[in-house]
Formats: C-alpha cells, structure tokens, sequence
C-alpha cells in the first residue's frame, strides 16, 4: 500500500489533539464544533466530520477511491436530468486533496465528452490498475499509471452492446478479486407490464424481458471485447440493482429499489397509504442462478415476505403464489427510498461498532406523493454472518435541504466508496458535491448512534419554513393566469389537485411541486410543450389520456396521473397546468 498521505492522519491528529484538550477545559463543547468544515449541508453522528471533498461536478453518480487517496467519480446525462448540459470536458472526474485539507484541489475530467456524443454513465470501479467505468452501452477501462493522478491513456472496450432503454439504462457493477465482473442490468419496465405503469396492465406472462433485463450479468474483467448477450446472466428478477459491495466472507451485497405505482394502477387493491408504504427496498445477497422475485413478487416488510403484484394475479398482497421460491432480501427498507449504493465498512477507523456493516445511500423518492417523501440520506445497517445483527440507522442527513422533493432538493446521495485510512464518501447527482466523512471522536466509542434531525428540516418551527410557506401554490396561485372557459377557482382547486391535496393524484411527484419538473417528469411552467399545442383542449387530453411512450423521460405518465380523477378535478387541473405554462 502507498504511504499514509498527508491528509490522512498528520494534520488530523493536530485537530484531534488541539479538540481533545478543548474538550477536556470545556467537557460541554459539542463534537461539531470540532470538526473544521461546518457549511457542508449536513448532520452527521457525534464525533464524524465531514468537508465538502468537490463540488458542482456534474451529475455524480458513483465513485471509487484508489489506495493512493486519488476519487475518481462517474457522471452521468440525459432524460434523468432533463437532458441538461453536463460540464465540458470527459464525464470521468479524478479528484485528489493536495494539501490535506478535506478539499479536492486537482479535479480533472477525462474520457469520453458530451461534444463527443457520450452520455456518461453510474458505475466505477478500480482493479488492478485500472479505472472501469460505464460509459453509455460500454463498460471500457483506463490505465492507471504510476506518475498520473488523472489517466492520460485512451479507453480499452471491456464489454460492449448493453441494453439502454427503458426505466432502468444504468449499470452499476463490482469486480472480484479473480476478476469476475458483476454487471447490473435494470428492468426497462416497472412490472413488466403489457402497458408500462398504465392502470391496470397486466403483466407479460412470461415476462420475456427477464432474458436481458432486470437481473446481474457476469463478464471477464481482463478480457477485451466482450459483448453483452443473455446468455451471461448470472442471477435474475432483480429490478434495479445499484449498490454492489463485498463483505470481508467475500458475500456480494447487492441494493434493489422495490417496484412503484401499486395504489395509482391498483386503486381497488391498494389505498394511497399503502401505495407509499410498499414495497420495501431491499438488500440482497447474490448468489448464482438466484430469482430475487421481478416481475412477479414484490417484498412486504410487514409480513415479512415476497408476496404476489397485481399484475400476475395478486390481491393487494396476502396471495403468494410462486414467490416463496424467489429469494427474499437479507434486509429491507422503507418504500420509495431508492437505495443507489451500498458500501461495507471494513476500515477501523470508525468506531467498532460500524465494522462489517453496510452503509446504504438513499437517492430519496417521488412515489410516496401525496405522502411525505423519504430517503435523500446515508443509512448505516449493522451486519454480521451476512444478516442484519441490529436496526438500522440514519447515519447522515440534511441532503435535501427543505424540500425532500426530487424537483427542489438540493443534493441527493447517489454513490459511496471508503477510501483509504476509512473516510467515507459520498456523492449527489443533483448539484455534483463529494462529502469526505472522518471520525474525530473517542477512538473507543462503543455502539452506533443515529445523526441528530437536520436544522433546515426542523420544520416544525414556524420560523423555518421558506416565505411562501410549505403550500406549494401559496405565493403563486393568486398570480397565474386563467384560460378562457374556466375559471380562477378552477386554477386554484386545480393546483391543489396537482399537490395531492385532493383527489388522490401524485402529479407533483413526477412534475415537482409548482410543475417545476423532476427526473421523472417534465417541466410543465416553460410554456413549450412535448405534446401538444398548449391550448386547454391538448393538455386536457393528454392529461386525460396519458402518455405512455415519453419522448424526453425514462417510465411513462399513466393517464390523469394513474387515479381516477372526478371531472370537476381533471377540468382544474387541466387549468392550473395550462396556467402554469402561461
Ligand atoms: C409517473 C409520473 C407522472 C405522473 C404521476 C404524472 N405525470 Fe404528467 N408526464 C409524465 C411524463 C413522463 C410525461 C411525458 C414527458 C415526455 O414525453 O418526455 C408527462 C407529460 C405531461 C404533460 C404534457 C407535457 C408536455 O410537455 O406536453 C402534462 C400536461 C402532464 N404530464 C400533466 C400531468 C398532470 C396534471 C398529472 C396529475 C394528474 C400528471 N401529469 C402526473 C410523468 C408523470
């Protein structure tokens, strides 16, 4: 292993000592006050600091740190961030902190550009020397050579031809030390429906997506050229797997985000509470030749097991049918989080307690609306003989900031790696920042302990909350326009329809509130429209109708947002959104 670098330890330990003899005159002084970053946006247990290691990279997905201290990060673009501009340069980034600091002073870009017609991609990993990474259809590599922190060399092409459509065109993946590459390849559908998330689909039977979707494909890490076909799948019936890490038994733990939409398509099957509430994410173990469950079951943690989806035949979940022979997660966690990535800590430098257990980043949800949303937080679960030896807790908070909503929230955590001497970090894809998590605590601290709730979600204080307040058409509703034909009560029960306040529909959940749109639906206040001319006529129906091959989206929008909207409710909201395009 290379030398301890210099921000590892020597300067740490002048902070450690300078805080232990303040805590020692002064034994009340909080751990925070300690730590000398405090403006990183969020909280984290006593004794951790963290410092903002990069920021506005671009879109970050996953990372990977080599044992020398360099990150390198994947950034990815396209219909998940609205087909916005990504920074110039390759969507590779290599980071190095200098000087020790906690902050990232070389930040390059490398590989393939957006001029160059890339798309970037989530997965990175590092084996032997090189750096892998997903680039659009390809897993290529770069060479890491000794005197470079950025690689100089061109691509080599691992694997090409993976699939890129649909709900799920990312592929995380994770190398074994005999160089077998696990690859994920994500469902292109929710349920493998014959009408994606449209009311009511039922689903393929047999769903023949499985042959190249929806599970984990096993390639040659040191062979060039390999192209992806179905006959390497490894294990299937995983949605969408994108957390790979090993555990010191050499177990791969694998995340899995649990299907949506069950109350919007099965209103008589499932209420709006349980809709948000099921189905668990989950975290699974890999295991050759294993069906996790997709299509046709999804897990309930309630009950504790895998349960029938409407869409083969279920009930509203008492009906097993097939889906105790699938293979249930080994943990599981709220509906709708979204778990991005998941890293076993097997470093000793945080306290005892966290050796050996995973931490889990949560991208946070859109599908709890009109419920609260969740996740957007780093979750740290304590494993032992590869199953949970105890609950679960939120070991960092704060990414959203105020609003826990994929259209307004200001990071969300999307990739993890523990780099050397045990930093934990953490990347978002909204803003592009790269947090460095230490512990600057006692060395022998026993337990784990939960983060502290963060400031700006203190909402409860009045003084809080943002000007307009949390109702979401409070400041503007009063300003929008009305179109001829309908009235300004309709607006206004219209942009209370499009919160979910009434009626049932999650609109907002896809489109953000206030229609400032979402990865997972489009801006609606441009006054440019997709489909249709913008006129009252063509948003009612659209509204009415849906639109169930997006042009510009991953999923699809089931028709008046997936519930059964009263008239009175369709003609407001067709309203309010043709207000807010004007
Ligand atoms: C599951 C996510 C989802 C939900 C829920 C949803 N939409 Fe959509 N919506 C979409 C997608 C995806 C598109 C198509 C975008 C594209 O073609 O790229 C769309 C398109 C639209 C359009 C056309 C926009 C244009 O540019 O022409 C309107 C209007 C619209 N939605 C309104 C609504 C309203 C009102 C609701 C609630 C009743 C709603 N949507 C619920 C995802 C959703």
């Amino acid at each position: 292993m290379a030398p301890r670098p210099l921000h590892s330890r020597v300067l740490l330990c002048g902070a450690l000592a300078a805080s232990m003899s303040v805590l020692v005159t002064a034994p009340a002084l909080s751990a925070e006050a300690s730590c000398p970053q405090t403006d990183t946006g969020i909280v984290l247990p006593k004794g951790f600091c963290a410092s903002v290691f990069a920021d506005k990279i671009g879109h970050a997905r996953q990372i990977a740190v080599a044992p020398n201290g360099t990150v390198f990060v994947n950034t990815w673009s396209g219909v998940y961030y609205n087909n916005d501009t990504p920074p110039d340069g390759g969507f590779l980034v290599a980071l190095k902190d200098m000087d020790g600091d906690g902050r990232a002073e070389h930040v390059e870009r490398f590989g393939q550009t957006f001029a160059d017609g890339g798309k970037g991609g989530t997965g990175v990993y590092l084996y032997k020397d090189w750096v892998y990474a997903e680039l659009n259809d390809k897993i290529v590599r770069y060479a890491l050579k000794d005197d470079e922190i950025t690689p100089t060399g061109n691509a080599e092409v691992v694997l090409s031809g993976m699939p890129i459509t649909g709900d799920h065109p990312m592929h995380p993946f994770i190398i074994d030390t005999d160089g077998n590459l696990f690859v994920s390849m994500g469902s292109a559908t929710n349920a493998c429906e014959l009408k994606n998330r449209m009311p009511q689909s039922k689903g393929h039977d047999p769903c023949t997506e499985l042959e190249a979707r929806a599970g984990i494909w096993r390639y040659d890490a040191n062979k060039l050229g390999q192209v992806f076909s179905p006959k390497e799948r490894y294990a299937s019936g995983n949605r969408n797997p994108e957390g790979f890490d090993f555990d010191e038994a050499g177990r791969i733990f694998v995340t899995q985000h649990g299907r949506d939409q069950l109350h919007e398509n099965w209103p008589k099957l499932y209420t709006a509470e349980q809709g948000f509430n099921l189905p668990a994410e989950e975290v699974t173990v890999l295991k050759e030749g294993a069906a996790y469950g997709w299509p046709k079951c999804y897990y309930d943690d309630q009950q504790k097991k895998l349960v029938l989806g409407p869409e083969y035949g279920g009930d509203g979940g008492k009906a097993v049918g097939d889906c105790d022979k699938a293979e249930p997660p080994v943990a599981a966690f709220p509906a709708h989080w979204a778990p991005n990535d998941l890293k076993i800590y097997k470093s000793e430098d945080f306290p005892a307690g966290y050796r050996g257990g995973a931490f889990i980043a949560f991208h946070g949800s859109w599908n709890r609306a009109p419920g609260p949303q969740g996740g957007y937080n780093v979750v740290f679960q304590p494993l032992k003989d590869g199953k949970p030896s105890g609950d679960w807790i939120v070991f960092a908070d704060g990414f959203a900031g105020v609003h826990k909503d994929p259209g307004r929230a200001a990071h969300r955590p999307s990739g993890l790696a523990v780099g050397p001497y045990g930093a934990l970090y953490v990347s978002d894809d909204k803003a592009g920042r790269i947090w460095r998590i230490t512990y600057e605590g006692d060395p022998d601290a026993k337990g784990i302990e939960a983060a502290p709730a963060p400031k700006q979600s203190a909402a409860a204080s009045p003084g809080a909350l943002p000007p307009e307040g949390v109702h979401p058409d409070a400041g503007n509703a009063p300003k929008l326009p009305v179109p001829e034909g309908a009235t300004q009560a309709q607006v206004d029960l219209g942009a209370k329809v499009f919160a979910g306040e009434v009626g049932g529909a999650t609109c907002a959940g896809c489109h953000g509130t206030g229609g400032i749109g979402t990865p997972v639906g489009p801006d609606l206040t441009t006054g440019k429209w997709l489909w249709g001319d913008g006129s009252l006529k063509s948003i009612t129906d659209t509204i009415a109708n849906g639109v169930p091959e997006p042009k510009q989206h991953p999923g699809a929008m089931p028709p008046m947002g997936g519930v059964e909207l009263s008239k009175d409710d369709a003609a407001a909201v067709s309203a309010y959104v043709w207000a807010l395009g004007h």
